[in-house]
């Protein structure tokens, strides 16, 4: 069965009082009230990564992950932080290709390809986030627009490495502005999405793939969402600052 998956990305909110304040919280309340089967991921700033790490660690349902990391191993390349580095604090998945970052940083598909191979090189897990804007899904081209990002970027894997890749589904027109996709239109992506997978690597790889919707999602249409055949979870953002808001979400399976 494939791997359900609720994951915060707090972005850049919450200094390292506040995000230990809220690990804490998830970690406790996920004991008691979060089945089994559902992985919680929580995505804090990289200050915050080991204290995060290390209030986690004992936990068997929460797990930590970064927002972003560098293309290289090491080297003289000032502000940036590496794979390695991200897992020699504790944390075992890294997101890539948010749509923030394509926006305000200018991240290529090629540059996302590589940022994969710096993930996997490490043994850790790529969260590689796709999505249309507003005026693509207008057009009606949504769906080459999204296959398209993953050809690029994750089509060189070979097929035991895309095995160990997680992709998220975010619409950028969903994203922070309360206006989610309809269970219709993100079923009608994920199962794109997984067609997509299968053509290349063969429908039982497609089929282990967990696809995560992120964009808007919370409490009140997580279990719709998560309803949907080929939606495995969510990507959260405004609702995984609430530690009561995320647990609940993670409940909605
Ligand atoms: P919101 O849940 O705030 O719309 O953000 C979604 C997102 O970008 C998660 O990565």
């Amino acid at each position: 069965m494939r791997q359900k998956i609720v994951a915060g990305n707090w972005k850049m909110n919450n200094d390292l009082w506040e995000g230990m304040k809220l690990a804490s919280e998830v970690v406790n309340m996920a004991k008691d009230e979060v089945k089994g089967q559902v992985k919680l991921l929580l995505i804090p700033p990289f200050v915050s990564l080991k204290s995060v790490a290390d209030l986690a660690k004992d936990s068997t349902n929460v797990f930590v992950g970064s927002q972003n990391c560098h293309e290289k191993e090491n080297g003289a390349y000032t502000g940036e932080i590496s794979a390695g580095m991200i897992k020699s604090v504790g944390a075992a998945y890294i997101v890539l290709g948010h749509s923030e970052r394509r926006m305000y940083f200018n991240e290529s598909d090629e540059l996302l390809a590589a940022k994969t191979d710096a993930v996997l090189q490490q043994g850790l897990t790529p969260i590689f986030c796709c999505g249309e804007q507003l005026d693509i899904r207008e057009a009606g081209t949504q769906v080459s627009h999204v296959t398209s990002q993953i050809e690029k970027s994750l089509f060189h894997l070979s097929a035991e490495d895309f095995k160990k890749v997680v992709i998220a589904y975010e619409p950028v027109w969903a994203i922070g502005t309360g206006r989610t996709a309809s269970p219709e239109q993100a079923q009608e992506m994920h199962a794109a999405i997984r067609n997509h997978i299968a053509s290349k690597y063969g429908n039982a790889l497609a089929e282990e793939i967990s696809l995560l919707y992120g964009g808007s999602c919370k409490p009140s249409n997580a279990q719709e969402l998560f309803a949907c055949k080929d939606v495995d979870g969510g990507l959260i953002g405004g609702a995984s600052l609430n530690s009561r808001d995320f647990i609940d979400i993670a409940k909605s399976f």
